[in-house]
């Protein structure tokens, strides 16, 4: 029979991400295009023992639980992003989703309305364009310079469309890896504040960040989350999103968002709608991981971050290769990508298309901005592939830049 899909729907089915992403996976060998961490670094043995110690115990274990999510996790996240990050929460005041992307999901339906202003990042990550795209927003993107979203424009965007929210990453964004400044956080949350624009703080990357270890022991009190600047002060002007996806496992499926208990209550709600609770076991499992095992967390973050950082170096010297001259570049210092900038004239789609000949995948910037106007960039990957994965990866795009400047 013919279907026949809501117009934001097949808006959605006939979306370029979706068919690059097959693609890439049926063709090309390497592929430093995805949004992956390192499998390494999973602690599946850990994980094994706990999930083991979880269902040895009484089986209501794997009864329904709390639509909100197991109250201990719950309560573990209030207490270790206190201590670590300095935020100011309380267990009721979170909600657990099915990752991040959950948590973005839930927020967006519970908020905006079609034709709705909401602002991005410009670049932002292609998952929350998607969401934005199917709930019929009217999607308003804000540059960044290597201090953050610029106030200037944030405010002239403030004053003419009057948005309902901000969606931002301050710390190691997807795709740019910007880490925003203390000052341009104070400035954004004012800006916020004085417009009444509701905060969406995107923390998926937070915990890799790169750098000394006494850098790291500073980086919540440099970098305070948008949360923990408001909440000091008593406001209710940020939703934070948080995921254990990139510093644990992504299978374990567990994100989380914190704020005002009307966002949390709403977005609760709609979980219930969707699919009632997240994993209740897989939770557990976290918990029993998190708290009750020898399982050392910061000593865990750590070593992804020693980690990721030797592949990043390893992708700045690869940039030393004849194709990279004439890119530009700002090596971040965190997250899990590059943000690169093409020499003059060369499209990211079509520099794409010739890298798949020769075997290696990335991420065109155009998936990253609601105008496609970031089509002169492309998006490293370099936390999921190996040392050898990088080395021929970049070597074979340094070659397909060289096959379209040799061109010119
Ligand atoms: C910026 C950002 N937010 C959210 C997500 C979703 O991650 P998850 O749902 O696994 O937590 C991603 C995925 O890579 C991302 O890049």
């Amino acid at each position: 029979m013919e279907f026949s899909f809501a117009s934001r729907a097949s808006k959605l089915l006939s979306s370029h991400l979706h068919k690059v992403n097959k693609e890439e996976r049926q063709n090309s060998f390497i592929s430093l295009a995805e949004e992956l961490p390192a499998e390494e670094f999973f602690p599946i043995k850990r994980l094994g023992e706990a999930a083991r110690m979880v269902l040895s115990s009484d089986p209501s274990v794997l009864q329904y639980g709390e639509p909100q999510g197991y109250g201990p996790l719950r309560s573990w996240i209030s207490e270790d992003w206190k201590r670590r990050r300095g935020m100011l929460t309380s267990a009721d005041r979170i909600l657990l989703t099915a990752g991040s992307q959950q948590a973005i999901d839930l927020i967006t339906r519970l908020l905006v309305d079609i034709g709705d202003s909401v602002v991005v990042e410009n670049p932002t990550s292609p998952g929350c364009l998607q969401v934005l795209e199917m709930q019929g927003a009217n999607i308003i993107a804000v540059e960044n310079d290597l201090e953050g979203l610029l106030p200037d424009r944030l405010e002239e965007q403030f004053q003419s469309v009057k948005p309902k929210l901000l969606f931002a990453a301050p710390s190691f964004s997807n795709p740019t890896g910007i880490l925003w400044s203390l000052e341009r956080r104070k400035a954004v949350l004012e800006l916020c504040r004085k417009y009444g624009v509701l905060i969406i703080e995107d923390d998926s990357y937070g915990e890799l960040h790169f750098g000394s270890e006494e850098a790291a022991s500073r980086f919540s009190v440099s970098y305070p989350t948008l949360y923990a600047l408001d909440a000091m002060d008593g406001g209710n002007q940020v939703l934070y999103i948080g995921s254990f996806s990139k510093t644990i496992a992504p299978a374990m499926r567990t994100g989380w968002a914190v704020g005002d208990q009307r966002l949390i209550r709403g977005m609760s709600t709609l979980k219930q709608m969707a699919d009632w609770q997240s994993s209740s076991m897989n939770q557990q499992i976290l918990y029993f991981l998190l708290h009750e095992s020898s399982f050392r967390w910061k000593e865990h973050l750590a070593l992804l971050n020693r980690e990721y950082e030797v592949r990043l170096k390893l992708v700045l010297e690869l940039l030393k290769r004849p194709g990279f001259k004439e890119v530009k570049y700002h090596p971040p210092s965190g997250g899990m990508y590059l943000w690169i900038q093409l020499p003059q004239g060369l499209h990211s789609e079509a520099l794409l298309r010739a890298s798949m000949r020769l075997g290696v995948a990335f991420l065109p910037g155009s998936r990253c901005s609601p105008g496609r106007q970031a089509d002169e960039y492309i998006r490293i990957n370099f936390s999921r592939p190996g040392r050898e994965e990088l080395l021929l990866g970049m070597n074979l795009i340094s070659e397909a830049i060289q096959e379209f400047t040799a061109r010119r």
